[in-house]
């Protein structure tokens, strides 16, 4: 029996498919390239923006043809898309071909869903919100030698642009003895030379048992662990990142001297209306103190452009941020209305075209910046 996993979006998602994976083949599943082949495909789906959810549509739109030639093949949809309650419901009634529907919060319970549908004939949609993480989910890592370690889920930030605390829910920590015992399995193994932790807002991690043990910590413990590894993470909110953090990053040698810090956009106007809580000078500080007391910091970022209200002026501010910080790598994003947050009902949305232009603006000047390095 065969399994083709399609993944769309963040590391977050990589890294659950590599869960996906580790589960699939407990049941006796082995991975193919194949879909053709696959008795099982497993679409990871991403709900960032809309380009995202359109990809993945049009992804499984294409298997129809493929399951009336095989209508044993399981076809999975999973991730951020799955946990909206009317984009599931959708995805169901509109795909007959779809078996299971399955959300962030229920993946766990995919292999009982698949042996319903073996079983039964039964097809599936489960998206309910769960308070509860779950350990010791089976993992087949795929990114050659660097080694996803989740420390905390979901989001507490609402910023205005942004569905993911909607679907991935509050922020829950994982117990620092889970997050320390798989890192040494990692490193024990041999097989890794890097843990890169992951969660939305990894500075706000907290042990569920000690509110006293914050990320500085987590971050301390593994360097103790015996082995040569390296140790990154993402993402960092910059109203979050604390004096320890920027500290051991340029005194740990295990730490790379790198971090993800997205701004999202230079204007102090904007930034409020996106709710992210920092200023562009509290940020233009902290990027300060950390190229002084880490000198060769490589720095990336996210920005938005385009979102409600943008003025030309406001764009100018993040171009000058951006030349300010001279980035390493900047992702930059057209804004995309996501239905139920805040700023979807926002007045002065921004024309397609100038959005457009304004993103290719931000990649120009991005590239005469790493021009000027070199
Ligand atoms: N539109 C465009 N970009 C977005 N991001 C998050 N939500 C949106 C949206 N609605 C971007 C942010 C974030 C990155 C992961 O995706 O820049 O940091
Ligand atoms: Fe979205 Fe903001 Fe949370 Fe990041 S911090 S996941 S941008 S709400």
């Amino acid at each position: 029996m065969l399994y083709n996993i399609v993944t769309f979006g963040c590391q977050m998602n990589v890294h659950e498919s590599e869960k996906i994976a580790g589960m699939l083949e407990n049941l006796g599943y082995t991975q193919t390239n194949s879909k053709e082949d696959a008795d099982i495909i497993v679409f990871n789906t991403c709900a960032i923006r809309e380009g995202a959810e359109d990809r993945a549509l049009g992804n499984i739109g294409n298997l129809k043809k493929m399951k009336r030639a095989n209508p044993n093949k399981i076809i999975a949809v999973a991730g951020c898309m799955t946990q909206q309650k009317s984009v599931a419901e959708k995805l169901f009634k509109t795909f007959p071909f779809i078996d299971i529907v399955i959300g962030t919060h229920n993946l766990y319970d995919l292999p009982n869903l698949i042996n319903k549908k073996l079983k039964e004939q039964k097809r599936s949609l489960e998206n309910k919100v769960s308070g509860e993480i779950i350990e010791n989910v089976p993992t087949v890592r795929t990114s050659g030698e660097n080694a996803w370690v989740n420390i905390m889920y979901g989001c507490n930030n609402f910023c205005s642009y942004c569905i993911v605390p909607y679907v991935r829910g509050r922020e829950m920590s994982r117990k620092k003895g889970d997050i320390l015992n798989e890192c040494k399995q990692i490193i024990n193994s041999g097989k890794y030379k890097q843990i890169t932790l992951l969660g939305q807002n990894v500075n706000s991690y907290i042990d569920p048992d000690n509110s006293e043990y914050n990320f500085a910590n987590l971050l301390s413990d593994i360097c103790k662990i015996d082995g040569n590894f390296n140790l990154t993470f993402m993402t960092s909110h910059p109203k979050d990142i604390s004096d320890e953090v920027i500290d051991l990053i340029s005194k740990e040698n295990k730490i790379l001297k790198e971090l993800h810090l997205p701004v999202q956009s230079g204007s102090n106007k904007i930034l409020k209306s996106m709710n992210r809580k920092y200023t562009r000078e509290h940020y233009l500080d902290i990027v300060q103190k950390l190229k002084s007391k880490v000198p060769n910091i490589r720095l990336t970022t996210d920005i938005i452009v385009g979102f409600p209200g943008e003025t030309e002026d406001d764009f100018d501010d993040t171009c000058s941020l951006i030349k300010e910080v001279k980035y390493d790598g900047i992702f930059a994003f057209m804004y995309s209305k996501r239905s139920g947050t805040v700023a979807e009902k926002m007045e002065n949305q921004v024309p397609e075209d100038i959005k457009n232009y304004r993103v290719n603006k931000v990649l120009e000047i991005e590239k005469q910046i790493q021009n000027d390095k070199k």
